[in-house]
């Protein structure tokens, strides 16, 4: 997609809501001074190599979609330092946390895009991820809405361009019929296997798994989930 196209698209798959609460001072000024460093900058081509985004000669590239409040996010880069991340968040709120976040842990592994995650899947090279994260995506429980969902196929074959051969899509939800449509249109695509090979492949979250708040929140109102993982063919 070309400068023009990006700047003239209405923002594709993001819905929500981008403001809440009026920041506090220190995040605010968390936002203009260490976002710029850290964001990936669209309007510039992508490095043939992504690697060259960070300061290190990273194991694996992951990307986390609407990490929302950034507790999985921050865990993961800590947990495994030799993996760059990438993390996806439209809302400004949960952005000023997450930059909070990275100056107090002093994590060097992740990169940030405030905006609509298809943008930035449109400006990856090919082939450069090993692992994308889509946890508790909004649920779009009405029918009516269930378009809105991020999964879908125009966005799997966005997947697909930018995982690597054997790369994964990992998603956990807890709205079943999110589960069962993810579970269609994944089985539909080419490019993709489920790796399950039985119930308690998707029932037992991901290995050092370490919750996330929207999680909570659904345990909380007695649902529960399912962690689903697919392999890029
Ligand atoms: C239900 S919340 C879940 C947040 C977090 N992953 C969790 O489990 O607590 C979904 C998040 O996805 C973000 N989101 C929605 N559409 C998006 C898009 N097109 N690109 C990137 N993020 C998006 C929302 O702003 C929201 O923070």
């Amino acid at each position: 997609m070309t400068d023009a196209e990006r700047r003239s698209r209405a923002s594709e798959a993001f819905f929500g809501r981008r403001k809440g609460k009026p920041l506090r001072e220190r995040q605010a000024q968390h936002l203009q001074t260490l976002l710029p460093a850290l964001k990936v900058d669209l309007s510039t081509p992508a490095p043939a190599e992504l690697s060259t985004l960070y300061d290190f000669s990273p194991a694996r590239i992951r990307l986390e979609i609407g990490f929302g409040g950034g507790e999985h996010l921050i865990h993961r880069a800590l947990e495994t330092p030799d993996t760059a991340f990438i993390g996806v968040e439209p809302f400004v709120n949960s952005m000023a946390k997450l930059v909070g976040r990275v100056e107090e842990t002093g994590a060097r592994n992740i990169r940030l895009y405030d905006d609509d995650a298809t943008e930035l899947l449109d400006w990856l090279p090919a082939a450069s991820l090993d692992q994308i994260d889509l946890l508790y995506p909004d649920p779009w429980p009405k029918r009516k809405h269930w378009k809105r969902r991020f999964v879908s196929r125009v966005n799997l074959d966005r997947f697909a361009r930018v995982l690597k051969p054997g790369g994964l899509f990992c998603f956990a939800s807890d709205i079943d019929t999110y589960v069962n449509w993810t579970l269609m249109h994944c089985g539909a695509h080419p490019a993709f296997e489920w790796t399950a090979e039985n119930a308690a492949d998707w029932l037992t979250p991901y290995a050092g798994w370490p919750g996330t708040r929207y999680e909570a929140k659904a345990r909380r109102e007695g649902r529960k989930s399912a962690y689903l993982t697919f392999r890029r063919l």
